[in-house]
């Protein structure tokens, strides 16, 4: 069954080509070194990815351009594309739908071992990566959601294997729309989203500060119950960093996405779980040279 599967924009190509390359050099380091190395695709898609160009009309000096519809990889196919490969490719997704695309995307390379689970990774994320000895065992996980999918307890439960290295493309958008401007803006439910996503109800003191207060007609100073967020889209970006830093002993700088467009959607964030100084001196060293350098076809965003 093919699910057509159309979402993302530039930044999804850049995304991709970026995790692609870590997956590249990470399969190649670890290979020697374990004979067990896996790949987790949590919000895992379809395996394939519907990319639409828009038609134009032609002028004077250019023909008409018809729209074009092409099919492109997705992350999880990127990842079964990957040499050295995989010794075991978990695809979780909670539609049927990508998890029926994902089926057939298994059934065209029966000599892999390829597990698909549909569910909520909040869920099967835990289930699955807790039962695992990690000893001698390693594995990159994905997170790839649309939006705030990702609960803080999925990251707390990656963190506490020591093996694997993820990488998160988190919702910068979705943060700084719950987290409104003014904190009478922040009703229960964006409270909420927001506690789950951060993993403590302390951004509140941290994101915002008490308004001065209003001096009124006759010079009298007017106090302010009214809190205003201190921190713009940079500093909201700084603040998930340091709250990864909390539970991840390496987090890089992220890469901002889109790269060079106002306003910035997504910060593309990569935290290495296992605390051994070699460990920590591999990923810094594959994930800072990809980040820093961005991508060939792409300018460095900073
Ligand atoms: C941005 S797409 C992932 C694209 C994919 N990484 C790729 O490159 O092809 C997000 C996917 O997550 C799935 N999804 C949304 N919420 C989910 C959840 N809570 N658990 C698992 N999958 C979820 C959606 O159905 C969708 O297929």
């Amino acid at each position: 069954m093919i699910d057509n599967h159309e979402f993302g924009g530039q930044h999804t190509e850049i995304k991709l080509e970026l995790v692609e390359k870590y997956l590249k050099a990470w399969a190649t380091a670890l290979r020697p070194k374990f004979n067990s190395l896996w790949y987790i695709d949590a919000f895992a898609g379809t395996g394939a990815r519907t990319v639409r160009t828009e038609a134009r009309d032609g002028d004077l000096f250019e023909a008409p351009v018809p729209e074009r519809v092409e099919s492109r990889r997705g992350s999880a196919k990127i990842a079964l594309d990957i040499v050295p490969p995989f010794d075991r490719l978990i695809f979780m997704e909670q539609k049927a739908a990508h998890c029926a695309a994902l089926e057939a995307l298994k059934a065209a390379h029966p000599d892999r071992d390829i597990r698909i689970l549909n569910g909520d990774a909040n869920v099967l994320i835990p289930a699955t990566i807790d039962r695992v000895n990690w000893t001698s065992r390693r594995a990159i996980l994905f997170l790839d959601p649309y939006g705030m999918e990702v609960a803080w307890a999925t990251l707390e439960a990656i963190a506490r294997t020591r093996a694997i290295d993820v990488w998160f493309l988190f919702p910068l958008s979705g943060l700084y729309r719950q987290a409104a401007r003014s904190i009478s803006d922040v009703d229960a439910t964006k409270r909420r989203a927001l506690t789950t996503m951060l993993g403590t109800n302390e951004w509140e003191t941290e994101l915002y500060s008490p308004v001065p207060p209003a001096v009124d007609l006759l010079g009298a100073l007017e106090p302010s119950a009214e809190r205003q967020r201190n921190a713009d889209v940079a500093g909201l970006e700084q603040y998930v960093k340091r709250r990864l830093e909390t539970i991840f002993p390496l987090v890089a700088d992220p890469f901002p996405l889109p790269p060079q467009r106002k306003p910035q959607r997504f910060s593309l964030f990569f935290a290495a779980s296992n605390p051994s100084e070699k460990a920590i001196a591999l990923a810094r060293r594959f994930a800072g040279h990809i980040l820093k350098a961005g991508i060939s076809s792409h300018v460095r965003p900073r």
